[in-house]
């Protein structure tokens, strides 16, 4: 209370930023939604619970994509970091845990000089936990954007205290979540933001056997299809949409043509749905599915060409055989 009262205008700024959120939320779905085939997107899987469950996925016994790349990162810290010269400023876009940037920052070798830290991610718990996981390290400041990759990568990037080299890192496959085209896109949009000098760090899972695959996105805890219907739960309470969760299941499809694991919602019964927030009644036919996300799985040259066409070298790429994960280095060029 005395905090809102000596800090009125802190107070109000983060009450309209939220009821912006919130705007473009509605009018997300109102759009997505009547789209054929139906969808929403990813990244509003991501409220307090969704990355809560998005944690629990990465315990999984079935999920191995962040077990595989924290083996990465341990092993090769040293060397995934030491082709920067005077490496002072790490950007991560979608920080999660902050874990993995715990682990390369901690990991570098003969650091002498600070460290600065730039974290981008949408979800608010995100940022916190991982601002409080770096916040332990020595040397290491913390700066926080809480805004999509392409805002918090600029702001980031235009940062006065920015001297020496910048790692940028996008980690955990996020890249899974663009469309090729996408994907294209935004590794030339990083490229922008960086300079002569500068890494990129990128986390890839690779493509491998479907029915392995389709475990890692529909397992047999439930834990995939809570994270998955917590996309209508939030529906629900944000925009007073009045989703029956007992009428959708969670089903993950693996498309062969486009190399990507999908992850839909059944709808089992014909039915109508309002979501008054968002100006919108939804009718649904038995068996209609809302689309609501793609991983798209890589081959490791795939990566590597995907960099080099937006303007970076490929300088090194390590692989874990085991589970199908790749890290790969890019230098700008
Ligand atoms: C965070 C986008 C990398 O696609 O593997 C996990 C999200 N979805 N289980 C992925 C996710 C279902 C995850 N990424």
């Amino acid at each position: 209370m005395t905090r809102a009262l000596l800090h009125p205008r802190i107070a109000s700024d983060a009450v309209s930023a939220e009821a912006e959120a919130r705007r473009e939320f509605a009018a997300d779905v109102a759009r997505d939604l009547s789209l054929r085939p139906k969808r929403l997107q990813p990244k509003y899987l991501y409220d307090a619970l969704g990355s809560q469950l998005f944690e629990a996925i990465c315990e999984l016994p079935w999920y191995r994509i962040t077990r595989a790349e924290r083996r990465l990162l341990t092993r090769y810290a040293a060397a995934m970091t030491e082709p920067l010269a005077d490496l002072t400023t790490m950007i991560e876009l979608g920080c999660g845990s902050g874990e993995k940037l715990a682990l390369l920052a901690g990991g570098m070798r003969r650091r002498g000089r600070p460290l600065r830290v730039h974290l981008v991610d949408i979800s608010p718990t995100a940022l916190d936990l991982s601002a409080r996981t770096l916040a332990t390290l020595p040397q290491v400041s913390v700066v926080t954007h809480g805004a999509s990759y392409d805002v918090g990568l600029r702001q980031a990037a235009a940062s006065p205290l920015r001297h020496g080299a910048t790692l940028a890192l996008f980690l955990g496959s996020n890249i899974g979540n663009f469309h090729p085209t996408e994907a294209d896109a935004f590794f030339r949009s990083v490229r922008r933001a960086l300079r002569p000098g500068d890494g990129f760090l990128v986390g890839a899972d690779l493509v491998k056997p479907e029915p392995v695959l389709l475990r890692a996105y529909d397992d047999p805890l439930g834990v995939t299809a809570a994270f998955d219907k917590n996309l209508l739960v939030r529906i629900n309470r944000e925009l007073g949409g009045t989703f029956d969760l007992a009428d959708f299941t969670h089903e993950a499809r693996w498309n062969a043509t486009e190399l990507r694991v999908e992850m839909h919602l059944v709808c089992r019964r014909a039915q109508q749905v309002a979501i008054p927030v968002a100006g919108l009644s939804v009718a649904f036919e038995a068996g209609e599915t809302i689309w609501t996300e793609s991983s798209y799985k890589y081959v490791p040259a795939g990566i590597g060409a995907c960099g080099e066409a937006a303007g970076f070298d490929c300088h090194e790429q390590w692989i874990d055989r085991d589970a199908g994960f790749a890290v790969t280095l890019f230098r700008v060029r």
